[in-house]
């Protein structure tokens, strides 16, 4: 007995030591002071070296995109550095590619500041902030799907383009140990700058809809960075086509609204994908959408009706749709939103039936 709590004590003070000793390496080996970091030639700033040059940014209220929350597994927060940087890290490597690395890009939650460091980055960048939304109300659309209305307090304001997203800062909650951002498309029209509408999916044990469907109150406060993406509504005469399926539908709503704010009316089909009749929503905003657009077509189509669905309308995927409907893709631009997997089955298509790669707009929700 007495050998067992003679080892158990040792063991004890041994890793106490080591996490003591650790604490002061970290203190001292990794503690590079402070270092200057240059942004696009022309701010500077001073930073805590040792930190990434995410942190560092997001320190100074520099707001670049972060989906993952810095665990090198989003590679939304590239950057490119034009000097100081170290060298590239094999955690760099799955997202950034080779021409990428020739052209100075890292990404900026991996590489610590380490010495003086200069980066450039979209100016535009400058203009996202972090805000405190109200929340005006979180209605279920479908079973799976929560509408949210936020609303900015004082006389704040966002601006932002139509198809658009904001980040959500997740905050900790037992089962979440750390704050993350998460990327969610603007369903409202840009010159609402009060408030914001956005669509909002369960994925089952994710961080942030389970914060949003299981946690978040209507007297909670919460935290949006945005507005962020090249990923947005294009002037022009051509014929447009907006594909979608589920929380998809967001920036197209945005776009629409926007289209009728602005009196826009060029000729615009939303093919609208869903499993069951569940699943669709927002079909009376959609409806008074197609009265106020006179040249705005809505097809919708169910991958799954059952009996209970009693649907008569149109059956399949929104590749199906396209298929059937599209037959002058030379002449359009398609604006794409939703799954993956649907994005990458629906891009070959549309360049089949003619319509140019460089006018296939499209954000994919990984
Ligand atoms: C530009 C952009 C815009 C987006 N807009 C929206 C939007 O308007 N509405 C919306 O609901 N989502 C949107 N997303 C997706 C969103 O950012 C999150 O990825 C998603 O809500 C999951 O976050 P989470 O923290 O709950 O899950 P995480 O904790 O990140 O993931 C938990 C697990 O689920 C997996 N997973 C993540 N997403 C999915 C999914 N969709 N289906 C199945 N498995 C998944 C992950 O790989 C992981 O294994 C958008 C993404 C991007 C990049
Ligand atoms: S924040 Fe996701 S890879 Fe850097």
């Amino acid at each position: 007995m007495y050998v067992i709590i003679r080892t158990i004590l040792i063991i004890s003070a041994m890793t106490g030591l080591l996490a003591f000793l650790l604490s002061i390496a970290n203190r001292t080996i990794a503690n590079y002071g402070e270092k200057k970091m240059m942004i696009n030639q022309e701010k500077e700033y001073t930073v805590d070296g040792g930190d990434t040059l995410l942190t560092a940014l997001i320190d100074n209220e520099i707001f670049i995109p972060s989906a993952c929350g810095g665990k090198g597994s989003c590679g939304y927060c590239k950057v490119h550095v034009d000097a100081g940087g170290g060298r590239f890290l094999p955690t760099e490597a799955g997202y950034v590619s080779e021409a990428e690395q020739a052209d100075g890009v890292r990404l900026s939650c991996q590489l610590k500041v380490k010495e003086d460091i200069q980066i450039h980055i979209p100016e535009e960048l400058f203009n996202v902030k972090q805000y405190d939304y109200d929340i005006e109300f979180i209605k279920d659309v479908t079973p799976k799907i929560k509408h949210l209305r936020v609303h900015l307090p004082d006389d704040n304001e966002i601006n932002f383009k139509p198809g658009q997203y904001i980040q959500i800062l997740t905050p900790k909650y037992k089962g979440n140990r750390e704050e993350v951002y998460r990327a969610y498309s603007i369903a409202s029209a840009p010159n609402d700058k009060k408030s914001l509408e956005l669509f909002i999916g369960y994925v089952p044990n994710g961080v942030c809809t389970t914060y949003i469907h299981q946690l978040l109150k209507e007297d909670d406060k919460l935290t949006i960075v945005g507005p962020y993406g090249d990923f947005f509504y294009q002037d022009g005469d051509r014929e447009m086509v907006c594909i979608a399926i589920g929380t998809g539908m967001a920036p197209i709503m945005s776009i629409l609204k926007h289209m009728r704010d602005n009196n826009i009316d060029r000729k615009v089909t939303f093919y609208f994908g869903a499993r069951t009749r569940d699943d669709l929503y927002m079909m009376d905003e959609l409806e008074e959408l197609q009265k106020a657009l006179p040249n705005f077509n809505l097809i919708t189509c169910l991958s799954r009706p059952t009996e209970a669905c009693n649907w008569d309308g149109e059956k399949g995927r929104v590749t199906d749709l396209i298929n059937k409907f599209l037959d002058n893709g030379p002449e359009c631009e398609a604006y794409l939103c939703g799954s993956p997997l649907m994005i990458d089955a629906v891009i070959p298509l549309l360049k089949e039936k003619g319509m140019p790669e460089e006018l296939i707009f499209y954000d994919k929700f990984e």
